[in-house]
């Protein structure tokens, strides 16, 4: 196998941040792949947006998982090794690992180094006798688990609703990569988001305090410093709608004025309200998430919800 020093990933990553911007921009619905939103600032802007009071997804995700953990240990099982997709910052993997019954590895999965060395050490100084096995993976590609995990049921956790970013087809791949990784007999916990009316939904998504609206415009920021880029930051605005054909919130940033920004040396045209749409959330009903779950090859078995049904915490067995 060949090896990549730091210097060198770093390069790769600024170049498929390029290619993906470059390429983004220049079809006829502009658009960037909602990854991109992360850099260190639009991490701070995301952990921000989490403790927003129009922002409920975190909340009543977290209050699902400290209300039913015990319900969930039992779901996995006993000696369970834990593989979590995309290492976050928050609380949500400590309170199932604690309620886990003598679970037997923790798995952590996770495209940045730096974010998944900082999540494996937060587990290990909280829990010393668990055996953590940090694996740097980008998940929404195929990858394979070292061949010498330990014996013992497998459950993929995957919280946060971040399943939402995918599409149809991406969810479907992104299921049933999980099932090869559960071997086909383990089980899932998934955060998915329920569909509800649209003020509660777009307000999410459109906070009065503008922390959302800078979180979106913060990537127009990042392409000028990275990517020798001109936008006007001033002449850009934050927008949320509701696409009902992919029962989805839209970020879009809109531009003012018909105008060319110029990229990496290349013009872009605008035209007066033109978007480029930078992230799709989709917002489910329980059924139809089932029906694309079991043709990633899960069976809905559990649906853990908040008091106000606003988010459901899923728990799906894996049909052989
Ligand atoms: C982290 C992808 C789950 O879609 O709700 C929050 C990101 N975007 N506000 C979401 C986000 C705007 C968030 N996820």
């Amino acid at each position: 196998m060949m090896m990549l020093d730091g210097f060198e990933l770093q390069t790769r990553w600024d170049e498929a941040f390029r290619a993906a911007v470059v390429a983004g921009l220049s079809r006829a619905q502009k658009s960037i792949p909602c990854c991109w939103l992360y850099d260190e600032r639009g991490s701070e802007l995301f952990n921000e947006i989490t403790r927003l009071e129009e922002y409920y997804p975190t909340r009543a995700e977290t209050e699902i998982l400290l209300r039913w953990a015990g319900e969930m240990a039992c779901f996995c099982g006993e000696d369970v090794l834990l593989f979590e997709y995309g290492a976050g910052a928050g609380i949500k993997t400590e309170i199932l690992i604690e309620a886990l019954d003598r679970p037997r590895l923790y798995v952590p999965i996770d495209i940045a180094g730096d974010v998944l060395a900082q999540t494996a050490s937060r587990i290990r100084d909280r829990f010393p006798g668990l055996e953590t096995l940090p694996i740097v993976a980008d998940f929404n590609r195929d990858f394979e688990l070292p061949a010498d995990l330990p014996p013992g049921p497998r459950t993929a956790f995957f919280p946060g609703s971040t399943i939402g970013n995918l599409n149809r087809s991406e969810t479907i791949a992104f299921l049933s990569r999980l099932h090869g990784h559960v071997e086909g007999r383990g089980t899932a916990i998934v955060g998915v988001d329920l569909k509800k009316d649209l003020g509660t939904l777009l307000t999410a998504y459109d906070d009065g305090a503008g922390v959302t609206a800078a979180f979106n415009l913060n990537l127009l920021a990042r392409i000028n410093r990275e990517l020798d880029g001109d936008f006007p930051l001033d002449r850009f605005v934050h927008q949320a709608r509701w696409n009902e054909t992919e029962s989805a919130v839209e970020m879009h940033l809109v531009s003012l004025d018909g105008r060319v920004v110029s990229v990496c040396g290349q013009q872009f045209a605008f035209r007066e309200g033109e978007t480029i749409h930078t992230e799709s959330s989709r917002k489910y009903a329980l059924d139809s998430f089932h029906s694309l779950a079991k043709t990633g090859g899960w069976r809905l078995s559990r649906a853990w919800l908040d008091e106000e049904d606003r988010f459901a915490v899923l728990g799906l067995e894996a049909s052989p």
